[in-house]
């Protein structure tokens, strides 16, 4: 795997210069647009990953990856879980909104198929398996009933995510919703045998303003044949 040049401070987007991320000891995301954040995701992104590589083998275990399945990776970000399943021998392809994202996952893993794309409008497979790492609560909640679309009989869907509290307002959670919600959106979409899982892996602390990472789950069904 050839490892690309990261982008060094001064390439990060003007305006930035004054909330270098090693200034404090708890770093936070910067607002704004996902191609605002990916040069800040770019440069953490491997400290990330020890925290968030057990979402990852969670999703191919509840997905039952196997050599050769043809497995499509929603909001794949800068690409680190597609390229686990393809290290794992799925022909995996990642996708996401960003291509800022995109351009940077396919000089980070040349050797795996990137495309640009909104989730709600996915390749259409038929795919064996679909994940998504931490970014089905970015989007609108329609890509459940594409995600089903574009399995193919008896495919597995798997998403990892934070499971809030029971009854949290979505407004205050961006999105993330309980594990009952969950269930119903899989179910109102289709799928069956839907399972909620605790999982291993942890927010890194900035991502959560240096508080203790939330739970996280995994949410997994199979689209029946
Ligand atoms: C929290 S990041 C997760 C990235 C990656 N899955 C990971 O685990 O590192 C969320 C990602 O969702 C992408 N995204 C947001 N809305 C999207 C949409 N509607 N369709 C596809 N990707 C989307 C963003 O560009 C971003 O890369």
């Amino acid at each position: 795997m050839t490892h690309h040049h990261e982008p060094t401070p001064d390439k990060r987007p003007r305006g930035s210069s004054t909330a270098h991320p090693h200034a404090h000891h708890h770093h936070v995301a910067p607002a704004g647009s996902w191609d605002e954040r990916v040069e800040w995701s770019a440069l953490r992104a491997d400290e990330f990953e020890s925290d968030l590589r057990a979402a990852t083998e969670a999703l191919l275990e509840a997905v039952d990856l196997r050599p050769r399945m043809r497995l499509l990776d929603l909001a794949c970000g800068l690409g680190h879980s597609t390229s686990v399943a393809q290290a794992h021998g799925a022909d995996a392809v990642g996708l996401d909104i960003s291509a800022t994202m995109i351009n940077a996952a396919r000089r980070r893993f040349p050797g795996v198929e990137f495309v640009v794309g909104d989730m709600v409008d996915p390749p259409v497979g038929p795919w064996d398996a679909v994940i998504c790492r931490f970014g089905a609560h970015h989007a609108d909640p329609a890509w459940l009933d594409a995600a089903y679309r574009v399995l193919g009989p008896g495919g597995r869907l798997a998403i990892a995510e934070v499971v809030v509290e029971p009854g949290a307002a979505p407004r205050e959670t961006h999105g993330m919703v309980d594990a009952a919600e969950w269930r119903r959106r899989f179910e109102r979409a289709g799928f069956e045998e839907v399972r909620v899982e605790a999982c291993d892996a942890r927010l890194p602390a900035e991502m959560t303003r240096g508080r203790p990472s939330p739970p996280t789950s995994i949410i997994s069904a199979r689209r029946g044949s």
